[in-house]
């Protein structure tokens, strides 16, 4: 505990609080106090003033089948139309998307410039391609502004998008292309990393096989590289838009029709297909927006995420938009043409808000500790993290070098599953201790439990990230499996006998009742900011004809968090002669399978794994000796305890 309470803590800058939503804690506790006292008066009352109804809702909510939940039934809404067409009348001219390629190239799209170019595409869509409401479509695209125009073009006509991050394999874009049954994909020739073209296209004719539910193919050409085209099946989307017309009605849809599907990871099997419904997700996209980054009307705001991911989602494209705000869209990575570049775009660009993730702060400070100092960062206002804990001196940076100890940060807490955030600082607001995602946000009824009573931890004891109401913005279902949807969120924790909804991960209360985050509590790993189930990448490496059997592990990692640590038990007969040829070889098979993102970062070849008796591998144990910790562990249940020496000695004197 003492460590905890000895945090110091940072006011919110009293210039700033001036003029934010929520100015004092005074303010925060008045809107937590009202939802807690009146939940449905409260979410119902924000969904009047927020969305821009076609019909208004009947019902705030339903939750007679929890954990199948419906938020504002009977109303009407098009989420497109919520992004783009009520701003025209006041904003048509502002900056919707300000783009910046990897070469330096700009470009900035208005809401005009964007209600076209989405309704065009929309229209693309629908009468090239026959998409109707409902179907899904896959994208799998680079960060250029068409990824946006194409997610919302979906929104538009009420198709169902299903983003596959760019840096996966064919073999997991076509598990999710298949797990979908899509019949559209939108992807793009390529586009530019440091300077250089690299390719998404060949990706994407891997993934689709006889077998494919895939009808047709539409390609932005942005690199302009060489790419094969199938014939009536692949089109350029350049040649397309260009005759479609730029009025597109937007679909009328229900507040519970599907708007997207992301396919995460889970602490078992296949990766799951969260779904996120049309009003509770842009609703609480474009509150937390207002709240957490609190962005003004002429500011710039700047989310380095990729649209691969939900904050890609929430935070780059739907509450950005949502709220009428400049979102910045930007194709490089950070660290080109060095570790200044997001400095010299921040001074450029004069950005208000900037939204990255812990190991980008890391990799930053470490290749570039000075290059803040060289730029104008004057401009900043609200700093925020995401997707990890992040450690006290990567907060302690990015607090001073690049936020000049003026700036707010918010520590967003949150997951794919929450649609929004769900734990934070409000900038305006909270005094914040680093490394600390404080409180939960008015309206979310986040509490840590014992995950055995339900009772809600004392502060110092660690428990369970819980929360105990359903929001509008929470997952409203795994993809074609709804037992999964139970099992996997509502089957750990009950309070007052009743299941409520589990993170997955751990947290601990200080003595002021602030929340930190300690981490999965399941076999879940988190590799830069990204989710990695340790099931997942055992199958992929079980592919391997010479592997015999293999657990995987998270181990602690200077720049991106963790890393993943594979032990793994070769065939007796596989006859390995080099090592190195075979972790080489099995990387490869990770490569294929999922994509270099899941590639290990240690790789040791063991004789056998620590297994109770019942069969189960013991990843505890295996997670202290990747940490080189002491194994305190009780071994005397395993089957064999004398293999875990053995391990032991063989990390020691292999580590790839
Ligand atoms: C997992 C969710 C949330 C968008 C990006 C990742 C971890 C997320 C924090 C934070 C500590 C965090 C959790 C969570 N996580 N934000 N501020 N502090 N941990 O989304 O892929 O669904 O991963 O990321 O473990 O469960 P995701």
């Amino acid at each position: 505990m003492s460590e905890i309470q000895a945090k110091p803590v940072f006011k919110p800058n009293k210039e700033f609080s001036k003029n934010a939503r929520i100015k004092n804690m005074c303010e925060y506790h008045e809107l937590q106090d009202w939802a807690t006292e009146d939940y449905e008066g409260f979410w119902g009352s924000f969904a009047k003033e927020k969305i821009t109804w076609i019909e208004p809702f009947t019902n705030t909510m339903d939750e007679s089948n929890f954990p199948f939940v419906k938020w504002f039934e009977g109303g009407k809404l098009n989420v497109a139309a919520q992004c783009i067409d009520r701003h025209l009348d006041t904003r048509k001219n502002k900056a919707a998307i300000i783009f910046e390629g990897d070469r330096g190239d700009k470009q900035v799209i208005t809401y005009l410039d964007l209600f076209y170019n989405v309704n065009k595409f929309a229209n693309l869509l629908k009468n090239e391609f026959g998409v109707q409401k409902g179907d899904r479509v896959v994208i799998y695209m680079p960060m250029i502004p068409e990824a946006a125009y194409a997610m919302l073009a979906c929104a538009r006509i009420g198709a169902i998008h299903s983003i596959v991050f760019g840096g996966f394999s064919a073999e997991a874009l076509k598990d999710r292309i298949e797990d979908a049954e899509a019949k559209v994909v939108i992807t793009a020739d390529g586009a530019y990393r440091k300077d250089k073209p690299y390719m998404l296209k060949p990706v994407v004719d891997e993934a689709i096989d006889a077998k494919s539910p895939v009808q047709k193919v539409l390609v932005v050409e942005r690199n302009n590289e060489d790419i094969t085209w199938v014939a009536g099946r692949d089109y350029s989307y350049n040649e397309l838009i260009k005759h479609q017309s730029t009025k597109c009605e937007a679909e009328v849809m229900d507040a519970e029709d599907p708007l997207f599907l992301l396919y995460t990871s889970g602490s078992t099997g296949k990766p799951k297909g969260v779904q996120h419904n049309s009003a509770g997700y842009i609703l609480w996209a474009q509150m937390t927006m207002e709240w957490v980054f609190d962005v003004k009307e002429n500011d710039t705001y700047w989310c380095t995420a990729d649209v691969g991911w939900i904050t890609g989602h929430t935070y780059i494209v739907y509450g950005p938009l949502a709220m009428g705000a400049t979102t910045v869209m930007f194709e490089g990575v950070p660290t080109y043409p060095d570790a200044g570049r997001p400095w010299k775009m921040v001074e450029e660009h004069k950005i208000n808000q900037f939204y990255t993730a812990p190991t980008a702060i890391r990799v930053l400070h470490k290749m570039g500790e000075d290059e803040p100092g060289k730029y104008d960062l004057s401009s900043l206002k609200v700093l925020g993290t995401v997707g990890e804990p992040i450690d006290p001196p990567a907060w302690k940076w990015y607090y001073e070098a690049v936020g000049g100890s003026r700036c707010s940060i918010v520590d967003t807490y949150w997951q794919t599953e929450t649609g929004g955030h769900i734990v934070s600082p409000l900038p305006g607001a909270t005094p914040i201790k680093p490394a600390c995602a404080t409180f939960p946000l008015p309206g979310i009824m986040a509490e840590i439990l014992d995950p055995q009573t339900g009772e809600r931890v004392e502060a110092g004891e660690g428990g369970y990230m819980c929360v105990t109401r359903p929001w509008p913005a929470m997952i409203r279902g795994v993809w074609g499996d709804n037992e999964r949807f139970v099992k996997s969120y509502f089957g750990d924790v009950k309070k007052d006998g009743k299941p409520v909804y589990f993170t997955g991960d751990g947290a601990i209360y200080d003595e002021d009742g602030y929340i930190t985050i300690t981490g999965r509590t399941d076999d879940v790993i988190n590799v830069s900011g990204h989710r990695m189930g340790t099931a997942e990448v055992e199958a992929a490496i079980k592919k391997h004809p010479n592997v015999a059997e293999v657990a995987v592990v998270g181990k602690p990692h200077e720049l991106k968090g963790e890393g993943i640590f594979a032990y793994i038990v070769l065939k007796s007969d596989s006859g390995i002669a080099d090592e190195v040829e075979e972790v080489k070889a099995i990387n490869n098979v990770i490569k294929k399978e999922i994509g270099n993102i899941a590639l290990c970062d240690d790789m040791v070849f063991v004789s056998g794994l620590p297994k109770t008796r019942s069969g189960k591998i013991m990843r505890r144990i295996l997670r202290s000796i990747a940490k080189g910790e002491a194994i305190t562990q009780d071994i005397s249940t395993l089957e064999d305890p004398s293999v875990v020496a053995k391990i032991a000695s063989t990390v020691q004197s292999c580590v790839i």
